[in-house]
């Protein structure tokens, strides 16, 4: 299928879900973008340059450095691994979408192709005529984009996260996670400004205030509420290809029901789990090694998160 914005292969219209070998390759293309981006940022170390805003790589045109790669290595290795990012993530203007980028509120108007389906804080959702849902991940301040959790040991000895404005890079892990245990979720692009375009299957919205916790995909493991607060909605730890993350804010606006009717979470706020806070603590230590063997072990009957 051809996306009828950008033209781009795709395996997402309207509340379609993606057969069993698209999702895998869905899945597959999430995790190498994450990988060509960290080879270019290795390259890039190679010839000296770093940024102190991962934003900067995102939005480097693929002709950047193509005047240097003549130098030979390590600078045209730098042009490989830039024109294999961009590959990956293509530079996209929202023209394409309608928007006017030059505008003073791009985002202010529906333009002729798209209705605003809602959005806040971090991006603004969009239905096209095909019922595909577009969103627009806006950067702000500083060059922060989407969210990510940070974390502090507190007095009482609870890991304490708190949700912060994230990096591009943290942006792209969450996207993958939504397509692991949420919806189809496909990365279409950046704009030239820094505005990440993505495109995500249609769902049903749930009742407002619904209690979702007994309702989250499998894989989710409630956490004991003496190990970690969390500012946002039932925290739960996630083994991602082995590695634990804290996942939440997965309330009722946060989730969808699907063509097959399952429930399945559209939007997410996650951070990697911060190991070097735990490894000191044996109690803890031992639940993870439990529940990293087997999700359920852990877990109490399902109950609201308050009970845990
Ligand atoms: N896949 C989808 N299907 C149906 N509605 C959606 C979908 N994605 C987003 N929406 C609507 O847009 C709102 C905001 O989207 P979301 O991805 O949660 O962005 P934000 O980061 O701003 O919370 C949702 O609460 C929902 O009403
Ligand atoms: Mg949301």
């Amino acid at each position: 299928m051809q996306d009828s914005f950008t033209g781009f292969p795709t395996c997402l219209c309207g509340a379609r879900l993606p057969s069993e070998a698209e999702w895998v390759a869905l899945l597959g293309c999430h995790r190498e973008r994450l990988r060509a981006f960290d080879h270019l940022v290795e390259v890039a170390g190679e010839c000296g340059i770093q940024a102190d805003q991962d934003r900067h790589f995102f939005v480097l045109p693929e002709d950047e450095v193509s005047l240097l790669e003549a130098a030979g290595e390590p600078w045209s290795g730098l042009g490989r691994a830039l024109r294999n990012f961009r590959r990956l993530l293509p530079l996209v203007s929202l023209t394409l979408f309608g928007f006017e980028p030059a505008g003073e509120d791009v985002f202010e108007n529906n333009p002729p192709r798209l209705v605003r389906v809602g959005g806040g804080v971090e991006a603004l959702a969009f239905e096209a005529p095909d019922a595909s849902i577009y969103k627009f991940f806006f950067f702000r301040e500083g060059g922060y984009i989407g969210s990510r959790f940070s974390y502090a040991r507190g007095e009482d000895g609870l890991i304490q996260a708190t949700a912060y404005p994230g990096t591009y890079r943290q942006l792209l892990e969450k996207l993958l996670l939504v397509s692991r245990i949420g919806v189809p979720t496909e990365v279409v692009g950046i704009s030239p400004e820094g505005v990440m375009i993505v495109k995500q299957a249609l769902g049903e919205p749930l009742p407002q205030g619904m209690d979702t916790s007994t309702v989250l995909p499998p894989g989710l493991i409630a956490i004991p509420s003496r190990f970690l607060r969390a500012d946002r909605d039932h925290p739960r730890l996630y083994f991602l290809d082995g590695e634990p993350w804290l996942v939440a804010d997965l309330h009722a606006r946060n989730l969808v029901r699907c063509a097959d009717g399952t429930l399945r979470v559209i939007d997410l706020v996650a951070g990697a789990w911060p190991s070097e806070l735990t490894r000191g603590d044996g109690i803890m230590a031992d639940w993870m090694a439990r529940v990293r063997l087997d999700p359920a072990a852990g877990a109490l009957p399902a109950s609201p998160d308050d009970e845990l």
